[in-house]
């Protein structure tokens, strides 16, 4: 068992997303990227959402894995190597590499994250628990790293993990752009394993992202706590309300923050004051829900194609094998 981490994070990522909040802004409609959310306390946030009763995608994605990983990983060609993208604390994770040792096909973990610190613990606890296990974590953005994943599949196929529903956060042309790149790292052994949300009555969607409790609310306006720190902001979230709703032509739950007021706000760091006019709307994030066609379509041009579905047993939820297309 050996373990390695490799490092990437650029030295300019605090001006990446000043100029990312500046061109936002700027936009009309306002936008805000829904990778700010997850600061300390972001993270925190999302970890009670998905321990809400409101809030399924976490428990049925878990449950398909609990159920299904065998089935999973032999679909997937008993692969030897899991790449998995936003790796975590990597707790559903156990549940692939359990069926891979149980396959005999495990050799090597790549978990590839933006926090170094969950990156160590993790590969730490996970050679402890998989004797023999190799891991070699990436500590990186794998928007902008991608590349960077190791390409050697000697050991066996490889398969490359992006769970949690996160690519329902990626517009229709920035999804293509992400599954193509995808597809520029696989052999046509391997496999991506895409988690996914699906459509399902647009009353159970709008309730996962505005739960009675708050939580999401107090989520979504934490983004604005992280630009008062990193950018020297005076946004007064109490000023903001949560909006989530359900886009039926885009088929995606479209969540940002409204203006209570009418308000300018001071940016620092940008040397910017933005106004916002009372009612205004800020997007802060998509959540994007698929339908087996629509998934099959998404793969369409990108070099990959749909080679097997898995849901739960209510069809809240869905993990899908891609693979080459020929
Ligand atoms: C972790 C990005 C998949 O879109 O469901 C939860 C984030 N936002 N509640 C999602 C989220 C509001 C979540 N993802």
């Amino acid at each position: 068992m050996t373990i390695a981490i490799d490092v990437h994070l650029p030295a300019d990522q605090a001006v990446a997303m000043e100029h990312d909040v500046r061109e936002g802004l700027a936009a009309s409609p306002k936008e805000l990227s829904p990778k700010y959310f997850y600061d300390e306390r972001g993270s925190q946030l999302f970890e009670a959402i998905t321990e809400l009763e409101e809030y399924y995608p976490t428990r049925r994605e878990r449950q398909i894995l609990v159920e299904r990983a065998a089935e999973i990983v032999a679909a997937a060609g008993n692969p030897a190597t899991l790449i998995e993208l936003g790796s975590g604390s990597a707790s559903k994770t156990r549940h692939l590499l359990d069926a891979m040792r149980d396959a005999g096909s495990l050799r090597t973990y790549v978990p590839v994250d933006i926090s170094e610190e969950i990156t160590r613990e993790t590969a730490a606890a996970l050679v402890e628990e998989y004797p023999g296990l190799d891991v070699h974590g990436l500590v990186c953005d794998f928007e902008a790293h991608l590349e960077r994943t190791p390409t050697t599949s000697e050991a066996g196929p490889r398969l490359i993990a992006f769970l949690g529903g996160t690519v329902g956060n990626l517009y229709p042309d920035e999804r293509a752009a992400f599954l193509t790149r995808i597809a520029g790292l696989l052999d046509p052994d391997d496999r991506l394993l895409l988690g996914t949300d699906l459509v399902k009555d647009p009353g159970r969607l709008e309730l996962a992202y505005d739960d009675p409790a708050g939580v999401t609310a107090e989520f979504n306006k934490n983004v604005l706590c992280v630009l008062n720190r990193e950018l020297g902001g005076d946004f007064d979230p109490e000023a903001f309300v949560h909006v989530a709703r359900w886009d039926v032509e885009h088929e995606w739950i479209d969540i940002g923050l409204r203006s209570l007021v009418d308000q300018d706000v001071r940016l620092g760091s940008l040397d910017l004051t933005v106004h916002f006019d009372d009612g205004e709307l800020m997007r802060t994030e998509i959540s994007t829900k698929f339908t087996r066609p629509r998934l099959e379509e998404s793969y369409a041009g990108t070099g990959l194609t749909m080679a097997d579905w898995f849901t739960d047993p209510a069809e809240d939820y869905a993990l899908s094998l891609a693979r080459l297309a020929r």
